[in-house]
């Protein structure tokens, strides 16, 4: 099926959609010859259906040194890629409070060696308690209060971590769940030096505040009322036990019902918050079909929605795919364009960045009025990716900038650290991309008595207020309504690009924001459209745009003449202060080893197994 799904490319948007036409008879046969295969491929340890060449190594990245450690050791132990995925966010959820966690949420894409059609997508993102209403974040006032949506009770969405990491290694890991927690375990009981990033979120008054306000957040984080410095110990015994309990009795028993569900209550639900018991025990992460699209020879894997960076990336893809991208890098090395800016590294010239400031200007409108949970709405994913549409958008980008750009009719600020990505490929070429997010950096800053985690803000990923613009200056429709028993639209894009023989060759996310699909589409554009190497691809600077605010943003570090020549365009340019979003990413070159890529923007790092760790980055404002 691996090799029938690989030749019919560019026709299939979806995985499903690769199968043959569905006659019932037919599908009968199919299934039963798929389940007979499925069988052998579970028998033989999920092994690739195809020949396609595996890497020499197995790689791990994310963004903390010790996380990072995990999980190389459980490669190294006999576990796959799906165990070392595990085990790394677990390890994230301790030494990197501020967006690994157990509070939060996130995806995880699986892409078996070989096998795209049995790739997989796990949505555990966060859910709005059932007894959530708009209402609970208007202010005295009566008006929106935005801080209600960051920091109270009600910003908390249902926790999804631990159910999703949970199903995610039950159906593909091969250690115990014992095993792959067990390090997390011991760095919350043992303790761990805090690194120069954490001792410098820990300094900022934002985060200080919010995670001053809940008491067992303080005690853990500011003893004393003093922030840990750089090389403290950071013991967490509370979240050891928790994270005992789950290696223990598993999520259902272990959190999301017993001393962990009550200590939630007590900090979220009646008189505090919105949350109930019933909201903790339905908790359930949901599989997903993965989206996939071409992209210049490669098969793009990608998130769905609840996730809008799935959709955008492959329309961003879609729509650059038929761009002379090639011709007008030519043309700019010549000197031949108006614009006199060359990028000193690729050759590419303005009208390039334009391109590609336009089509994520038009993804981002279709995503405030389309996307949402599509559990609740319907989101128009065919639609939005279909060629005609894809061409309707290519051929609206001129030469100029268009502000006014209008989302899809259906025929009826300052950016946080808030997420964490990991990439995972295993010896035998499996891959895992998983982004897990608190939303903001320490998420709310709430921490209930005696768990030792802390809780998410994704709340505010919500269109609480249709046309109120969230903490990232997002805008949304009916379609990101906020109800409740619904998941909040999220860009997460843990993404996964193969080639023709179905060997993985790029494994890529980020945090960010709406920066993530931004700077995950860049990366990916760069590494397979001009051949950049991937260390090179994520140090490159990034342009980003969504649609509203209307501003596009440079990050410092383009050579100059970029901005003015796009404001020729007609493009209102703004500089960022600051570099935004952390890419974590695999590459794989057949026959060579594995090349690990930690943004140098964070402290992460990265390790190809049996090789040394890359060096983390230390914070230019830090100590
Ligand atoms: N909380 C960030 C996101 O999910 O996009």
């Amino acid at each position: 099926m691996a090799r029938r799904f690989l030749e019919r490319r560019r026709a299939p948007r979806r995985v499903a959609d690769a199968l043959p036409a569905r006659r019932s008879f037919g599908v009968f046969w199919l299934a039963v010859l798929w389940l007979a295969v499925l069988a052998s491929a579970c028998a033989s340890g999920r092994r690739a259906q195809v020949n396609a060449p595996r890497p020499e190594r197995g790689a791990v990245v994310s963004e903390h040194p010790l996380a990072t450690e995990v999980g190389v050791a459980l490669l190294e132990a006999g576990g796959n890629a799906a165990d070392a995925a595990v085990g790394v966010a677990m390890a994230l959820a301790v030494v990197y409070p501020q967006a690994g966690n157990l509070g939060g949420g996130g995806f995880a894409l699986w892409v078996p060696h070989g096998d795209p059609d049995r790739a997989a997508a796990l949505d555990f993102r966060e859910v709005a308690p059932l007894g959530l209403v708009p209402q609970h974040f208007l202010g005295a006032d009566g008006r929106p209060d935005p801080e209600l949506s960051l920091s109270s009770p009600f910003a908390v969405g249902v926790p999804g971590s631990p159910a999703g990491l949970e199903a995610f290694h039950k159906r593909f890991g091969r250690l115990s769940f014992r095993e792959v927690l067990a390090p997390a375990i011991r760095l919350a009981r043992d303790g761990y030096p805090v690194d120069p990033w954490l001792a410098r979120d820990l300094r900022d008054p934002v985060f200080q505040r919010r995670l001053g306000a809940s008491p067992a957040a303080a005690q853990l984080w500011y003893p004393r009322g003093v922030p840990l410095r750089e090389g403290a110990l950071a013991v967490q015994p509370d979240l050891a036990r928790t994270l005992e309990r789950l290696a223990e009795l598993g999520a259902a028993r272990g959190f999301y019902r017993g001393p962990v569900a009550d200590a939630l209550l007590r900090e979220l639900g009646p008189g505090q918050g919105a949350l109930a018991a019933a909201d903790l025990e339905s908790y359930e992460p949901r599989w997903r079909e993965p989206s996939s699209g071409w992209f210049r020879g490669r098969l793009v894997l990608t998130f769905p929605p609840p996730s809008s960076g799935g959709v955008l990336l492959l329309q961003f893809l879609a729509v650059l795919d038929g761009f002379p991208l090639e011709a007008d890098r030519q043309r700019a090395q010549e000197g031949r364009t108006d614009d006199g800016w060359t990028d000193p590294q690729l050759g590419f010239g303005a009208r390039t960045v334009h391109w590609w400031i336009e089509a994520m200007r038009r993804g981002f409108a279709d995503r405030a009025e389309h996307l949402g949970d599509p559990d609740h709405v319907d989101v128009p994913v065919a639609q939005l990716l279909a060629p005609s549409w894809i061409a309707m958008r290519r051929v609206s980008i001129g030469d100029r900038a268009a502000p006014d750009v209008r989302p899809l009719v259906l025929g009826g600020g300052a950016e946080s650290t808030e997420t964490t990505h990991l990439c995972v490929l295993d010896g035998d070429g499996n891959a895992v991309s998983l982004t897990t997010t608190l939303n903001s950096t320490f998420g709310s800053g709430r921490m209930a008595a005696g768990t030792g985690f802390l809780l998410n803000n994704e709340i505010d990923d919500f269109a609480i207020f249709p046309g109120v613009p969230n903490d990232y200056g997002l805008v949304g429709s009916a379609a990101n309504r906020l109800a409740g028993g619904k998941r909040p639209l999220s860009s997460m894009t843990p993404t996964v690009v193969l080639d023709e023989a179905g060997a993985v060759r790029l494994v890529v996310g980020s945090p960010g924001g709406p920066r993530i699909i931004s700077a995950v589409a860049q990366v990916l554009l760069r590494h397979v459209a001009y051949g950049q190497p991937i260390d090179a691809a994520v140090r490159a600077p990034r342009v980003h745009q969504q649609w509203r605010p209307t501003s596009t943003y440079l990050e410092p570090g383009w050579s100059t003449g970029l901005a003015s020549a796009l404001e020729e365009r007609g493009h209102e340019v703004e500089i960022a202060a600051r570099r935004w979003a952390s890419v974590q990413a695999i590459a794989v070159e057949p026959g060579r080893e594995p090349t690990v890529a930690s943004d140098p923007r964070r402290g992460g790092s990265g390790a190809v197994v049996g090789r040394e760790a890359s060096r983390p980055s230390r914070p230019a404002d830090g100590p």
